[in-house]
């Protein structure tokens, strides 16, 4: 590999397919900025680059979920794709080729691939023993079974690990196992299942492992996998399954993660016929060119095992690196539904700018597998300060000189030509970074070069020269550098910020800001009108982002805690103040929850809801907004003024008509509601216990 930028390469570059079945959030776009920053900056040093994806379409998940939603398995495929797209569009992901593994070309390779592995002798069959739906008929995975875990006993566990006890064991073990998808009892069958034979590749993948195509944490990953010891891969699935049928096998699919990856191949085939590339001079076992895989922490296994060994076995070329990175947290915490912070793609365009995102993540990304927070505060500041505080303020502090004085023509010769061509050469150890994937530290070169133009502006105060007569001249030539500045960082930005860099080019009135353009210093050239190229980031758009992010629950669910039982299964006329007394708790777990007197200060009617009261609560340290289905018994003026009990440190629930930041507490059944009040003297705050 060269990193010679006059030596052309050719590089195909991929990110992780999308499984077909969800929307794209701020997890997924670490990855797929990622690898569009690595390919802008790839394009813009003159390499010949393509960048292919897919969705990832098959599967028993995809098949389930179209069968809910009522449509065709290709009618729910072909409408995520068309969300996907959309999706990447906005946020400037620039691919070359977007495919799907449901395609021609995935049949065509996948079929090829594995008739060589099974020609070659890597394939074996074998009978295996597994769980049966037989209302569904449909073999389950260990995720469709739930039942009462063997170890602790707790109910509705998944089929291979309880979330309570953590212990693992297989779907056999369960007591009392139900299928989750039709609450069927699962039967034990017996059915030919397909192996790719990876034992076989070991000594090929100890080698490829330790040649430096993946990051050392990875290696050593690895290293304990190969310890460990490899077992064989069972890559079919039975019928009905979406995805391809397996060639010799009638009733058997191939399963979804042996045709995933080969979709890399596939979007790439597609790309090639249509603009007349050479495949083989790419995926041939001796090409010259690089292929590169951007993935996320949890797919390792198959990018960095099976799927080398498989292109192995095929007799074509291995990736020349698996480029693994960590996962996104928000505020320091797993992305949540009920904080509001597993933010959706859309939901974030809808709120804030997309090259904020791609710039503070390019600002925390490393060549490491390390996972990325997302704190949302510091996402402010930092976009803040940075890209609108240093690197858009060179341009507007200049600008309006040029223009003024100038007719918007730079000064004929440089003032400053050391200044400017220390800007120039720092392109070279930038590119490096880029190069290496340290995104990061390119970011913090870029915005130190920012702190010295902008202090060799405030140095010179043009400003205060503007007003002295006869010193024109001066000041053109000050803002002629103050914009060179500006254009080398813009070059070295672009990659990061594309959209942004687009309206500075066009500012610049420059052809292009590849990463060579920089060479050619800007003298007597004339630039356009100045528009401000990047708003700070409002904070409340950040909250309104976080409220729309917050899952709608069912209102009825909220209102007693529990999901709407099936009124065909409640006994008609029992009272509910019969119910049995629920599980029992440890004292540990009932201390978890904080309920302190309120005083209810305001209750409102909600419009369009006949259940729902607003109530604004005060606890002592503060007011809280609570949404109580207590309307129908309930005159709002009757509240305010009084006392009751609520449930403080409940997580926030968006409704549909705002959030309820907590619950009052009543008892009730059919025949009436009763809110719970303390005895006269309780002061609002006091806890109860
Ligand atoms: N369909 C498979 C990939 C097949 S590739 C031949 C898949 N899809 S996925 O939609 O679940 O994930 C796509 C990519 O997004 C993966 O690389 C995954 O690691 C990444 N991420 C998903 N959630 C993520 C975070 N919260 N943070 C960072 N990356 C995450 O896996
Ligand atoms: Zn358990």
């Amino acid at each position: 590999m060269s990193n010679n930028a006059s030596l052309s390469r050719q590089i195909l570059v991929t990110s992780a397919l999308p499984y077909a079945n969800g929307s794209i959030h701020l997890g997924h776009l670490l990855e797929y900025i990622q690898t569009d920053i690595w390919v802008r900056f790839q394009k813009s040093r003159g390499h010949e680059c393509h960048y292919v994806c897919a969705d990832d379409a098959h599967g028993t998940a995809i098949m389930l979920r179209a069968e809910q939603e009522g449509i065709t398995a290709e009618q729910l495929i072909a409408k995520v794709s068309e969300e996907h797209q959309a999706d990447f569009a906005r946020f400037g992901v620039a691919f070359d080729n977007y495919h799907s593994t449901h395609s021609e070309e995935n049949r065509i390779h996948s079929e090829r691939i594995y008739t060589a592995l099974r020609d070659t002798g890597h394939i074996s069959t074998r009978d295996i023993e597994q769980m049966y739906d037989p209302v569904k008929g449909l073999f389950l995975a260990d995720r469709f079974i739930k039942g009462t875990c063997p170890k602790c006993g707790s109910e509705d566990q998944y089929g291979d690990n309880c979330e309570v006890c953590s212990a693992t064991y297989t779907p056999a073990e369960l007591i009392n196992p139900v299928s989750a998808i039709s609450g069927a009892t699962p039967e034990v069958r017996t059915s030919t299942h397909y192996f790719f034979k990876l034992p076989d590749f070991e000594a090929f993948l100890k080698q490829w492992t330790r040649s430096g195509r993946v990051q050392p944490q990875i290696a050593n990953k690895l290293q304990e996998w190969f310890e460990s010891g490899l077992n064989e891969w069972d890559i079919s699935r039975d019928a009905p399954y979406f995805g391809f049928e397996i060639p010799d096998a009638p009733g058997k699919y191939f399963y979804v993660w042996l045709d995933a990856p080969i979709g890399y191949l596939a979007s790439f085939q597609n790309l090639c016929d249509r603009e007349g590339l050479d495949f083989d001079s790419y995926w041939k076992a001796d090409s010259s060119a690089e292929v590169y895989h951007f993935i996320g922490k949890d797919i390792v296994y198959f990018h960095a095992l099976f799927w080398p060994a498989m292109l192995e076995g095929a007799g074509m070329r291995t990736p020349t690196g698996v480029n693994c990175h960590g996962f996104v947290t928000v505020n320091g915490a797993k992305m949540s539904k009920s904080r509001g912070t597993f933010i959706k793609a859309q939901t974030y365009a809808e709120h804030l700018n997309p090259e904020y995102l791609r710039y503070y993540f390019a600002a925390k990304l490393t060549s490491r597998v390390d996972d990325l927070d997302l704190n949302l505060e510091d996402f402010a500041a930092r976009v803040n300060s940075d890209l609108v505080g240093k690197v858009v303020n060179i341009a507007s502090r200049c600008a309006g000189f040029i223009n003024k004085l100038a007719d918007g023509q730079l000064s004929s010769t440089c003032a400053e030509p050391e200044l400017v061509a220390r800007f120039i050469h720092a392109g070279d150890e930038i590119a490096a970074d880029f190069e290496a994937r340290e995104f990061g530290r390119a970011m913090r070169k870029v915005m130190e070069l920012a702190d010295e133009a902008n202090t060799y502006i405030a140095d010179k105060t043009p400003w205060v020269l503007a007003k002295e007569s006869g010193r024109e001249q001066e000041v053109i030539d000050i803002c002629s550098v103050g914009i060179n500045l500006f254009r080398t960082l813009m070059v070295y930005l672009h990659p990061v910020v594309p959209a942004m860099a687009e309206q500075a080019r066009r500012f610049l009135q420059v052809d292009s800001l590849a990463w060579a353009s920089r060479q050619q210093v800007l003298e007597g050239h004339v630039i356009g009108k100045f528009k401000p190229l990047m708003t700070r980031v409002e904070s409340d758009r950040i909250e309104s982002m976080i409220e729309a992010s917050k899952e709608v629950l069912e209102e009825e669910k909220k209102l007693t805690g529990k999901a709407p039982s099936n009124p065909a299964e409640a006994p008609r006329d029992t009272p509910l103040v019969d119910e049995p007394i629920g599980d029992e708790i440890a004292f540990d777990d009932f201390i978890k929850v904080d309920m302190r007197i309120a005083e209810i200060k305001k209750a409102e009617h909600v419009e369009g809801s006949n259940k729902l009261l607003k109530l604004t609560l005060d606890i002592g340290s503060e007011t809280r907004t609570v949404f109580s289905g207590i309307r129908k018994v309930y005159a709002p003026e009757a509240l305010e003024g009084r006392l009751t009990v609520m449930v403080a440190n409940l997580a926030p629930r968006k409704m549909r008509f705002g959030v309820s930041e907590g619950m009052v507490l009543a008892a009730g059944d059919d025949d009436g509601i009763y809110l719970l009040s303390p005895d006269s003297g309780a002061k609002p705050g006091q806890r109860v216990t």
